[in-house]
């Protein structure tokens, strides 16, 4: 098929590529232009694993475009996808502006009937709004010309997202018309084998929410956890066991229930936040959903405190080694990372901070830790320890797991780990000397 994909951030870039992967021809538009000509040249604005190689192989192919240009892109096109961005509005609710930007040029530029799809995760009622800016345009320039806008959120995860898109739990297809519904199942079925065919068809509106429903019920899970280790401290029980206690029961299952310093990222906290404005829109005061925002704010700063209570509310004259930065392994996004509230709190008590991460180095130095002093980025997890009075780890990075203690022993000032995702044997640390600090599990 010729697919026009608006919007290369994660999910538009990610999907376009994948789409291209299984030999459809795909053209990715962006307005940034510098964005678009390093695309062209194979160069990649995110860090995602897997990615690079295959926009590159696509490129050479002749099976993926990078434009600027929509209108030309829409001529033969016979599905759009709407993948901008949905920021966060200052209400909380997700700002629609790109979207209706983008429904906008496609129905003052439709010359033939398209599928129009909302990748972007939007509000219910949102294809609703993007079918009528598409018709007022297409009214104002007296065009009969048929079209369907389908919902198909995303669910891809940053740092799998190229494993999760190829080989997909579900894909969601929300359509109110037949033909519409049977073009996607087409283009979607080189993605499953028959015998696993996991596309679900449903009316839009539906479709609309799973993508929140999905994102809030695991966040839900993350910050019940979370406030379970906590009550767990105070009653000496060890969260760990707890949760793999409660993780054998399949109806609960192990995943998404790591307790740690809070979820991050670019979709939890913006699509919590949304969910619960459409609730209170719609006139309902949602208790839940609220309460999993307010124990994630609160969770971010919990490896802050126990530092506070281990050294005292001054911390002048103290350096701590952070190790990862990003929200989560696997990604550079720093967006709503837990590093940047530990550090901002850290460093205001006076404390320097000697930083690493695998890739988000660049990322906290030029937006999201730019206006804070007192941080040394450095190359290496040991170089960060240098002269420490502490190591401090914040996201999970698989070389974090089991790093040389004896190297930690020689470089801190004294063996002393607070761990905000509770990676190492506390038993195995205690016996080699260390004072080891985790979530949900006091010392
Ligand atoms: C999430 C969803 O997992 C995807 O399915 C969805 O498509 C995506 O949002 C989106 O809406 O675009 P992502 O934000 O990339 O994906 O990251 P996750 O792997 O889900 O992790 C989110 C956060 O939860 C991270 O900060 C992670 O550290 C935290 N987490 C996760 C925990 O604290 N405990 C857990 O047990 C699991």
């Amino acid at each position: 098929m010729n697919l026009t994909v608006i919007g290369t951030g994660y999910v538009g870039l990610v999907s376009g590529t994948c789409f291209a992967e299984m030999g459809n021809k795909v053209t990715c538009i962006d307005i940034d232009k510098a964005k678009i000509e390093k695309l062209n040249g194979g160069i990649i604005p995110i860090y995602e694993p897997g990615l690079e190689p295959m926009v590159k192989r696509n490129i050479e192919n002749k099976t993926l475009f990078f434009s600027t240009d929509l209108s030309s892109n829409l001529q033969g096109c016979d599905v759009a996808f709407i993948a901008v961005g949905t920021p966060m509005g200052e209400d909380g609710s997700a700002d629609l502006q790109y979207v209706l930007q983008v429904a906008k040029e496609i129905g003052q530029n439709m010359e033939h009937s398209i599928i129009v799809v909302d990748k972007s995760t939007v509000p219910v009622g949102t294809a609703d709004k993007v079918k009528e800016t598409i018709q007022k345009e297409l009214d104002k320039r007296n065009k009969d010309i048929e079209f369907h806008v389908v919902s198909n959120p995303e669910f891809l995860k940053e740092g799998d997202a190229i494993n999760d898109f190829m080989k997909p739990d579900r894909v969601v297809v929300g359509s109110d018309n037949e033909e519409a519904s049977k073009k996607m199942r087409s283009l979607y079925s080189p993605f499953f084998r028959s015998s696993t065919d996991r596309l679900i068809t449903m009316d839009v509106r539906s479709a609309e929410m799973t993508k929140y429903v999905a994102n809030a019920m695991l966040a839900t899970k993350i910050s019940f956890m979370n406030e379970i280790a906590n009550i767990c401290e105070l009653v000496g029980a060890d969260v760990n066991k707890v949760r793999i206690g409660i993780g054998s029961d399949s109806r609960i299952g192990y995943s998404f229930i790591y307790p740690g310093s809070g979820y991050g990222g670019s979709c939890f906290p913006k699509d919590v936040k949304a969910l619960k404005k459409t609730a209170e829109q719609n006139g309902y005061s949602p208790k839940l959903i609220g309460a999993v925002e307010d124990v994630n704010n609160k969770q971010k700063l919990v490896i802050a405190e126990k530092i506070i209570e281990r050294f005292g509310e001054d911390l002048s004259g103290k350096t701590f080694a952070i190790w990862g930065l990003s929200f989560k392994p696997g990604t550079d996004d720093m967006r709503e990372a837990p590093a940047i509230y530990i550090i901002k709190e850290l460093t205001k008590r006076g404390a320097k901070i000697q930083a690493y991460d695998p890739k988000a180095i660049e990322e906290a130095k030029e937006f999201y830790l730019k206006d804070v002093e007192g941080i040394t980025y450095v190359n290496s997890k040991y170089e960060a320890l240098h002269g420490c009075d502490a190591m401090v780890l914040l996201t999970e990075w698989k070389e974090f797991r089991a790093p040389d203690f004896g190297e930690l022993k020689k470089q801190l000032k004294e063996p002393l780990i607070f761990d905000g995702r509770n990676q190492y044997n506390d038993e195995m640390l205690l016996s080699q000397g260390f004072e080891y600090h985790q979530i949900g599990k006091k010392r």
